[in-house]
Parts: C-alpha cells; sequence; structure tokens
C-alpha cells in the first residue's frame, strides 16, 4: 500500500491556508465569545500557518502569539507576520502545546482550532489554564460528533488523521466542566457545512482549486489521504459536525 501524507503535509503541499471549520468568520465568532479586544493577550495553539493568529492582531489590535509544533508552519506564518506589517504585536514560537513555555496566567485568552482533537487532551488543557489569567477565556473549535459514533468511525479518524479524537458537544461541555471552567457555551453550526468538500473549495477559490488539483496529480501520497478524507465525510457524514466551545477560567 502506498504512503499516504499526514494532515499536516497536506495543509502543507495542497496551498490551504487555513484547516478549521466555518474559516475565519467563525474565527471571529468564537473570539468575540471570548471577549477579544485591543489590550489583550492572546495565544493561539496549533497556529499552523498563521492565517488566525495574522487575523486577529490586525482586526482587533490585541498582542498574540502563535504556537506550533511544525518549524516549517512556524517560518511560514513568521512571514507572513512581516509581509503584513504585524512584527509589533504578532510573535510565534515552535512548541509542544503539552509543554507550554509560558509563565502561569500570562494570558487573557488562550484559542485553538482543529488543534486540542489531535492532543492528549487533558494534559494539554492543563497547559491552557495555567497560562489563561484567573477570568479569562479558553475558547476551542473543532470537527464533533453530532452524535455518538461506531468504533469503527472512531478507529477510522483516529487512523487517518494521526491521533484524532474528538467529542459530542455535550462531551466536550463536560470535559470543559471537568477541567474547572465556568460559564460554558457551545456552539453548533454543523448545518452551515453540509458538505466539507465544497466548503473547501469555496475556502480555496479557483486559482486555490486548480493549484490543489495539480498537487493531486502529481502526488500519491496526497491523492491517498484525499480520497480518504472524502470517505470520511461522504460515508459518515450523519455524525460529523462542527462548532466551538468557549468557557470561563474562574
Ligand atoms: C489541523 S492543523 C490546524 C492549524 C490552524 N489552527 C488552522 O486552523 O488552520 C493542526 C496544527 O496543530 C499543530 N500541532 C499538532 N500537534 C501539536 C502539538 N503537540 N503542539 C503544538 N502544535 C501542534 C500542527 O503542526 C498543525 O499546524
Amino acid at each position: 500500500m502506498g504512503k499516504m501524507a499526514d494532515i499536516d503535509e497536506m495543509m502543507y503541499s495542497c496551498g490551504l491556508e487555513i484547516l478549521h471549520p466555518g474559516g475565519i468568520e467563525k474565527t471571529d465568532e468564537m473570539a468575540r465569545m471570548c471577549k477579544i479586544g485591543k489590550d489583550k493577550k492572546v495565544l493561539d495553539i496549533g497556529s499552523g500557518k498563521g492565517v488566525t493568529t495574522c487575523h486577529l492582531a490586525q482586526k482587533y489590535e490585541c498582542e498574540i502569539v502563535g504556537l506550533d509544533l511544525s518549524e516549517r508552519m512556524i517560518e511560514y506564518a513568521k512571514e507572513m507576520a512581516k509581509k503584513k506589517g504585524l512584527n509589533d504585536r504578532v510573535s510565534f514560537r515552535r512548541a509542544d502545546a503539552h509543554n507550554l513555555l509560558f509563565e502561569d496566567e500570562s494570558f487573557d485568552i488562550v484559542l485553538a482550532e482543529c488543534t486540542t482533537v489531535l492532543l492528549e487532551k487533558e494534559k494539554a488543557f492543563s497547559e491552557f489554564l495555567r497560562v489563561t489569567k484567573s477570568g479569562g477565556y479558553i475558547g476551542d473549535l473543532e470537527m464533533t460528533w453530532q452524535k455518538l459514533p461506531p468504533k469503527e468511525l472512531v478507529d477510522k479518524v483516529y487512523n487517518v488523521w494521526e491521533g484524532f479524537r474528538t467529542m459530542t458537544f455535550e462531551e466536550w461541555k463536560n470535559f470543559y466542566e471537568k477541567m474547572g471552567m465556568v460559564d460554558i457555551k457551545t456552539v453548533d453550526f454543523s448545518e452551515t457545512i453540509p458538505d466539507m468538500e465544497k466548503a473547501m473549495k469555496k475556502e480555496l477559490g479557483l486559482k486555490g482549486v486548480i493549484k490543489m488539483g495539480c498537487k493531486l496529480l502529481l502526488r500519491s501520497d496526497l491523492r491517498k489521504a484525499m480520497n480518504e478524507y472524502r470517505k470520511i465525510f461522504k460515508e459518515y457524514s450523519d455524525y460529523i459536525g462542527y462548532g466551538y466551545v468557549v468557557g470561563r477560567k474562574k
């Protein structure tokens, strides 16, 4: 069986600038629910290519740090911040989200998009909590389960997206509660994305779709990964949902 590209390779090589459902519009909604603003210090966990990080700095004039484990994502993101002239309030650090390099209570807001599902949740979330100021917010935008999934689906996404584990909205809420968060809100926007592939193409635009098509033609590892994604979204569409969870640290 041929090699299959991992999720980072897909994002990096297929020209996907962001890899979370709902695009920057839902990022904005979640960030506003976390009371983002000019005087806020924000941490973007698993910042990828830095699109959310730069967008929030530009729009809300907040100070923001993007953190990612991947060296090349960090380099890409740094270049973007430089081009946009945001270096005074945006910085990027290469680090593991399970061991944050920051002092306790360093941030007003900690955000994660499509990343917590790839982590050891309790360990990582304890770190998110540690670096959040008392009274600050944690927001997580993720693919979710609309209802409890069969084991075959759980195993499939775990294998295809290297360690991916998500939860139903109720489970996300319970998890936040268990971790000691208060004022927890979940927002389910699953119905706005009836077809993930179409949503992705819209996000990419015509030029992006052509570029991605060329990459897929040339590289069997990317093609294989894309076929697996398509199968999951098609066969299990009843189970797959999208949304975010926001809570406040006491
Ligand atoms: C699916 S991408 C999402 C990127 C970005 N948040 C977005 O919405 O476009 C997941 C990101 O998490 C990063 N990541 C995975 N494991 C990580 C870890 N242990 N610590 C920090 N970042 C991690 C990956 O390198 C990747 O950039």
